[in-house]
């Protein structure tokens, strides 16, 4: 089938700059992007490119040129599934927060949802994509949700797992590693999957799009990510060994990423992972595992979250036990709150675990972030605790503004201009003693150090 017609259900973080490209790559194929949000697809519309929904570096320049063009945002979703050839299904899948498989398995009810939608208006054939990270088999749960609702029409499953990162998202989507696409073996799964890789070799090399079938395309996902993660909270867990042996977690990490059966990304010692995907795939992945009796499974993946909260935890008692032992000032200025540089996102970020940590012990924190809006820090502290003390928590534009009442910074993400700041000028006008804990282990200690600042990275010493 020739796709002329796309719609994309979910103008989030993963359906908008999926769809973005997709639409840049393809200017012959229409792509319709619909939400259920109306005031997202309302900013998608903006005039100011400056405040789309999403922040990725290069993102509004593609929406610039191709909306208007072949790429649109709506909330008529029924139109656009109507009207549309392919249906990428780019919803949230939430770790539940009841009934069977609470606190692990994820939430498939929106995924459901699109699904019953799509069954009940469409008129015509359509091949329906699996964008959003689901649990191995969750495109048998679709199909059946499908033709239960309607039996005339011809639905074709396909996962297609979106692998780009936050903050890099639109180089990963313009070069990515691989674009994985699983269909089923019959000449009419192989078709659809046909039908899709033709879209991506508009602008991928066929040798770096990947063919599998159905079960294994969903597998890989979640576990790609609990890949990832783990090489996090190993180098995390190795970051409190180095404190207690002198070794430096730099230095290490260096030697080890120095292997080439090894490779040094994801090497990188932190306050914690964060961002949307990683713990719920984890989580889901433990969820699985357990469902199917494999215990030690199970136990293994879940220690990759006990590390990574342990991390954020130690991190937090240091600075607790650092105000109280040198009795220090009880306010903090917090540098970071998205969950990683050049994004917007905040979403199960360290710093929102951080400065609950530090507020439960009467710690006021000041917050700064380049791109998060103050309404989102609020958003993120009542999430975690509806009775958080909001008369400690303070949302600053200028991290300068009140630089003498502090003796206490604290770094929670990596934007490079927090790398960049004048170091000796917030020494001189801080209070004193003065006191940095880099969570990112961004900045030159020995340089910190030499302008008199008391240093405390992770896993260094
Ligand atoms: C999400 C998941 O986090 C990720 O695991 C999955 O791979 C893709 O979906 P993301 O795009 O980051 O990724 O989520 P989010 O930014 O929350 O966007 C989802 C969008 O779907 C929201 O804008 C929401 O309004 C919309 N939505 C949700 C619908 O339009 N209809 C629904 O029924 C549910
Ligand atoms: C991740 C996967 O990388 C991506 O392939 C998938 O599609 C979605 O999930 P994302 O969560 O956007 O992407 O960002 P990522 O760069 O993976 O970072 C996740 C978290 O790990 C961030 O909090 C980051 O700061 C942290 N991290 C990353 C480290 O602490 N150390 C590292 O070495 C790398």
């Amino acid at each position: 089938m020739k796709i002329k017609n796309i719609c994309c259900i979910g103008a989030g973080y993963v359906g908008g700059p999926t769809m973005s490209i997709i639409a840049h790559k393809n200017p012959n194929i229409k792509v319709n992007v619909v939400d259920m949000n109306a005031d997202k697809i309302s900013a998608w519309n903006s005039k100011d490119l400056d405040n789309l929904p999403v922040y990725e570096p290069g993102l509004s320049k593609v929406v610039k040129e191709a909306r208007g063009r072949n790429l649109f945002f709506s909330n008529d979703i029924n139109k656009y599934i109507d009207q549309a050839d392919m249906i990428f299904i780019s919803v949230n899948t939430p770790t539940k927060t009841s009934g069977e498989g609470m606190g692990y398995a994820a939430d498939l009810k929106y995924i459901e949802a699109c699904a019953k939608q799509i069954a009940e208006v469409s008129k015509t054939d359509k091949i329906i994509v699996e964008k959003s990270t689901v649990p191995v088999r969750t495109s048998e749960k679709i199909r059946q949700i499908l033709k239960l609702n309607n039996s005339h029409v011809d639905f074709q499953i396909l996962s297609n797992p979106e692998f780009l990162a936050e903050g890099t998202a639109m180089r990963d989507l313009e070069i990515p590693d691989r674009v994985l696409i699983g269909g089923d073996k019959t000449p009419d799964g192989q078709k659809a999957i046909e039908s899709l890789v033709k879209i991506y070799t508009s602008w991928v090399p066929r040798k770096n799009i990947l063919t599998t079938n159905l079960w294994s395309s969903e597998l890989s996902k979640l576990t790609a990510n609990a890949f990832l993660a783990q090489r996090i909270s190993s180098i995390n867990s190795l970051s409190e060994l180095c404190e207690e042996t002198g070794a430096d977690i730099e230095e290490v990490s260096k030697a080890i990423g120095m292997d080439s059966r090894i490779g040094s990304s994801f090497l990188k010692s932190s306050v914690g992972f964060g961002g949307s995907c990683f713990q719920k795939d984890i989580l889901n992945l433990v969820y699985i595992a357990r469902t199917l009796g494999l215990e030690k499974v199970a136990d293994y993946w879940e220690q990759i979250l006990i590390i990574n909260e342990h991390q954020r935890n130690r991190f937090s008692s240091k600075i607790i036990d650092f105000i109280k032992k040198e009795n220090l000032e009880p306010e903090v200025l917090m540098l970071g709150w998205a969950f990683k540089k050049n994004t917007n996102d905040s979403r199960e970020s360290a710093s929102i675990y951080v400065t609950n940590n530090l507020i439960n012990n009467s710690i006021k924190v000041d917050i700064y972030d380049p791109k998060v809006k103050e309404y989102q820090v609020n958003f993120d502290l009542s999430s975690l605790n509806p009775d958080y003390d909001a008369s400690l928590v303070n949302y600053i534009d200028n991290p300068f503004i009140n630089i003498s009442s502090y003796n206490t910074v604290v770094i929670t993400t990596e934007w490079d201009e927090f790398k960049d700041f004048d170091w000796k000028t917030v020494y001189n006008n801080i209070k004193k003693p003065a006191y940095i804990f880099d969570g990112r282990n961004i900045l030159k200690s020995e340089i910190i150090k030499k302008i008199g600042f008391n240093y405390l990275g992770l896993g260094r010493n």
